[in-house]
């Protein structure tokens, strides 16, 4: 008895010097290091203010007056918002700081689909207009502008966008603004978004924009693969943002890094940086893991690893254009399964797009430091496509150990790179020559 305890002692003692609490759990790297975890003791619920849960009452009022309650009373430590089990209409509403949004299981916070009504903001300053149309842009369903110390969570409960009417405007070209995305922080930091469901969102799903320490873990992000620009993480302009173990299947890209649009993007001059993406699985008929391509501020310091996907468009897909400007650098994406898919690496210059012709021409973005390393792909039409700017050749696209297998009976085409230096290694099919370029020195001098 005494002995074993001993020992149990002996080996805390011999492990303890290298051991970092997150880590603890079975050697599982997480994003706990990047935000705290808050406990409130201070707890309200939606029904104190009035709020029903029949899916068919309007409860904008109650969760502006439980807000506002949070807002103003200020309690040490913050107030946690609980939703118990039930389908909770409302409009567009404002978060404050130091809150928990507690969903609890069977927990729905849906959006009305009364457009009319919606309210409209002022275009984001990195993009000059709203993404879609001139002029401002509806507010995000669940908005929080200026806030810190904010958390979403529960029991995965869901939050539902209810975008099929945005979706149809949009078919129909009746928009007149563009439209909402489901849950926008902007100059923000400290914010958890964790164990919830996304559906349906009318546009992008979670947009970070001008925030730092975002965290967003063990959610579920869901929108039909035909549902237009239903990006499921856009972290746009913000710094130390980290994404992990969640299910994305979406219209549109599943995590794109963002920092701004053309001449706005460049004055803005925000960079996106230290994004870590890791252990996401997921489907769409766009990209898996993206960068851009609206990159105006510059992109760096982005980690993407354990990425699985299935029925894909495109795998990794990097993407700028002239005009754009901004630097895209220290990019590395690796442990890579996809299955199904139209491109395995895409990598390009000209995406085309520009907010309005007054983008500078000369402004030519720069990408350099790509390293993709350790991918398997089966079902894959074409392994990579890589194009460069003539002026602004893609530098250091640093491929290795990626092997990607036909279709059945098809095979795959061969790459096909221009204006792109870089150096690869086992890599199969075969790739570009551009891609030997500096192999074994240089800018890929890691092989
Ligand atoms: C919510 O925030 C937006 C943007 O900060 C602001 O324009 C709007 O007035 C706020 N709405 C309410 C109801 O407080
Ligand atoms: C919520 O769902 C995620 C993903 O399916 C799962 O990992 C997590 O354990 C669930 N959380 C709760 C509280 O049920
Ligand atoms: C490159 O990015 C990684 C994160 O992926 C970071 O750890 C590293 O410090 C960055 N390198 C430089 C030179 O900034
Ligand atoms: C190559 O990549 C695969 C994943 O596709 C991985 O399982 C394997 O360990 C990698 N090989 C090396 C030598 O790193």
């Amino acid at each position: 008895m005494l002995g074993s305890l001993l020992s149990v002692l002996v080996c805390f003692l011999v492990m303890a010097p290298s051991m970092t609490p997150w880590f603890a759990a079975g050697d599982v790297i997480t994003c706990a290091g990047t935000v705290p975890m808050r406990y409130r003791s201070d707890k309200i619920s939606i029904t104190d203010f009035g709020g029903v849960g029949d899916g068919h009452t309007l409860n904008t009022l109650a969760f502006r007056e439980a807000i506002y309650r949070i807002q103003h009373l200020r309690r040490r430590g913050g107030t946690l918002l609980y939703i118990p089990p039930g389908v909770y209409l409302t409009e567009s509403f404002n978060l404050t700081s130091h809150m928990t949004l507690y969903l609890a299981r069977g927990a729905v916070i849906r959006a009305t689909q009364n457009t009319l009504n919606w309210p409209l903001i002022a275009p984001l300053p990195s993009y000059g207009r709203g993404r879609e149309l001139p002029g401002g842009r509806y507010m995000s369903f669940i908005h929080g502008d200026g806030v810190r110390d904010v958390i979403i969570t529960g029991e995965n409960g869901t939050i539902d966008g209810q975008g099929d009417v945005w979706w149809n405007m949009w078919r129909q070209k009746s928009l007149q603004f563009t439209r909402p995305n489901l849950i926008e922080f902007m100059n923000s930091r400290h914010i958890i978004m964790s164990n919830l469901i996304f559906q349906n969102s009318p546009f992008w799903n979670i947009h970070p924009v001008y925030c730092s320490n975002v965290v967003i873990q063990h959610v579920t992000i869901l929108a039909p693969h035909d549902s237009p620009n239903t990006d499921g993480i856009d972290p746009d302009s913000s710094s130390n943002v980290c994404i992990e173990d969640s299910y994305i299947s979406t219209g549109d890209d599943l995590v794109a890094v963002k920092s701004g649009w053309d001449e706005y993007g460049i004055a803005y001059g925000r960079p996106s940086s230290d994004i870590t993406i890791r252990r996401i699985t997921g489907s769409s008929p766009f990209a898996g893991i993206a960068v851009g391509s609206e990159a105006s501020g510059g992109v760096e310091n982005v980690l993407a690893e354990n990425i699985n996907l299935f029925d894909m468009g495109i795998g990794i897909h990097v993407k700028t254009n002239t005009g754009r400007g901004g630097v895209i650098r220290n990019i590395t994406v690796s442990n890579v399964y996809v299955e199904n898919v139209r491109i395995g690496i895409k990598i390009v210059g000209d995406v085309g797009d520009h907010p309005d012709d007054k983008f500078n021409p000369n402004a030519l973005p720069v990408v350099t430091g790509v390293r993709i390393n350790d991918v398997w792909g089966v079902k894959v039409q074409q392994p990579g496509l890589i194009r460069g700017i003539k002026n602004s050749p893609f530098t250091g696209i640093c491929l290795s150990n990626i092997s990607f297998h036909g279709v059945a009976g098809r095979g795959t085409t061969p790459w096909k790179c221009s204006d792109v230096t870089g150096g690869s290694q086992g890599v199969s099919p075969w790739p570009c020559s551009e891609l030997m370029s500096t192999h074994g020195s240089g800018s890929c001098s890691i092989y």
